[in-house]
């Protein structure tokens, strides 16, 4: 490129900078008309102040907002925000104090700081608008109970599915009442004071449900479904000898400050190959109800436990004639009598402590 030709598009450039003012000199002089699009873009300008990435690496791990919004913002049991252009000060109103629906986060629990909220301003505008909107994870039957339509339709479900674990886990850690359920969903307690616990649930008002539904899901929570109560199973045994005889103990412990759990099966199994011989131990109150399942890979010793105090340990204890053992493997399941089944399997440990047997030669 010579020096001259350099010059020239120098010279067109100011010129054509000079037409973008001109029009922007018009179009102010024109009114009110032309000042609203000029809005729309300062609150853009305004939003870009958040990083993109950043918000899209919070989105990511805010588990909670992508199960009413989806993992995309595509929608769900609450709007789509993809591409949707709204302004932090719209995201930060709607986060801390909802229009509807949607539960509070509150500032101090910190599930979303306002640190965050530029950036997924920025994350959500940065997105093309949703051309398929999501569905919610969990729609409400005809035929599901009153309880069962309002854990879904208040969105409760939507965060700790159906069956409503995670709150039920809680019932079965400490006894709870309805108060301090009524505490839990107004003001995130989880024993704040007594337990010095946190919790990052959301929060709902009166107004977005009501003292009269909040009984309603603490009746089927609390009875109906019950409390997962934490009991867990380990298994030890007496040394494994090709052709001899080995004693398995089962050791249930409920872990629960004071929550009883009720109507439980213990089951020990029986590698394949082993024969089972007999009970040796049966805790009081328990009943030995056999041996289950013989010659299948099922094989194993059942007891009937009708109830576990919370803190309670209960030993059981049963012969096996050692054949081609490999593994084997014990658990306890917890069932509420009634309607309802549930089986609690803690987190950790795992309650499968396999003791390892020495295979036949
Ligand atoms: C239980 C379901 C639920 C959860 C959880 C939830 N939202 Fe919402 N969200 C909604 C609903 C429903 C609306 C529509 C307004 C309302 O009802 O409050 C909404 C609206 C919004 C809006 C405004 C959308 C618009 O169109 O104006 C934003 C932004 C938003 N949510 C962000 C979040 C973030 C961030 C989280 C997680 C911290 C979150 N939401 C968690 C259900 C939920």
């Amino acid at each position: 490129m010579s020096r001259r030709m350099g010059r020239r598009l120098a010279i067109m450039g100011a010129g054509l900078l000079a037409v973008v003012l001109g029009l922007a000199v018009v179009g102010l002089a024109g009114g009110s008309a032309v000042a609203s699009p000029a809005t729309e873009q300062q609150a853009s300008v305004a939003q870009q102040v958040g990083n993109v990435a950043t918000g899209k690496a919070t989105w990511g791990t805010r588990a909670l907002c992508q199960r009413c919004h989806g993992a995309n913002g595509e929608g769900g049991a609450g709007p789509d925000l993809a591409g949707r252009n709204l302004t932090e000060a719209q995201w930060q109103r709607q986060i801390r104090q909802p229009w509807g629906l949607m539960p509070a986060f509150s500032k101090a629990d910190g599930y979303v700081t306002d640190a965050m909220i530029p950036d997924l301003a920025a994350y959500f505008a940065s997105l093309p608008s949703v051309a398929t909107l999501g569905a919610p994870r969990f729609t409400a039957l005809s035929t599901d109970s009153l309880a069962q339509q309002l854990l879904i339709e208040k969105g409760c479900a939507m965060l700790h599915g159906p069956t409503m674990n995670t709150p039920r886990r809680g019932f079965g850690d400490h006894v709870w009442t309805y108060d301090m359920f009524k505490r839990q969903v107004r003001e995130s307690w989880y024993g704040r004071e007594e337990l010095a616990r946190t919790s990052t649930m959301p929060t709902f008002t009166s107004r977005q449900i009501s003292d009269a539904d909040l009984r309603v899901m603490w009746d089927y929570l609390s009875v109906q479904l019950g409390p997962l109560v934490p009991v867990t199973a380990t298994l030890s045994s007496t040394p494994v000898t090709v052709g001899g005889t080995v004693t398995y103990t089962v050791t249930l412990k409920n872990n629960s400050k004071d929550v009883s759990a009720e109507g439980l099966t213990v089951t020990g199994v029986i590698p394949t190959g082993g024969t089972f011989v007999r009970a040796v131990t049966t805790p009081a109150g328990s009943a030995f109800l056999g041996n289950a399942g013989a010659g299948t890979t099922m094989n194993s010793a059942v007891w009937a436990t009708p109830k576990i105090a919370g803190g309670e340990t209960l030993v059981y204890s049963y012969e096996v004639s050692v054949g081609t053992v490999t593994t084997t493997t014990a658990w306890a399941g917890w069932t509420k009598p009634g309607a309802h089944f549930a089986v609690y399997v803690p987190p950790t440990p795992t309650p499968t402590p396999t003791a390892t047997a020495t295979p036949r030669p």
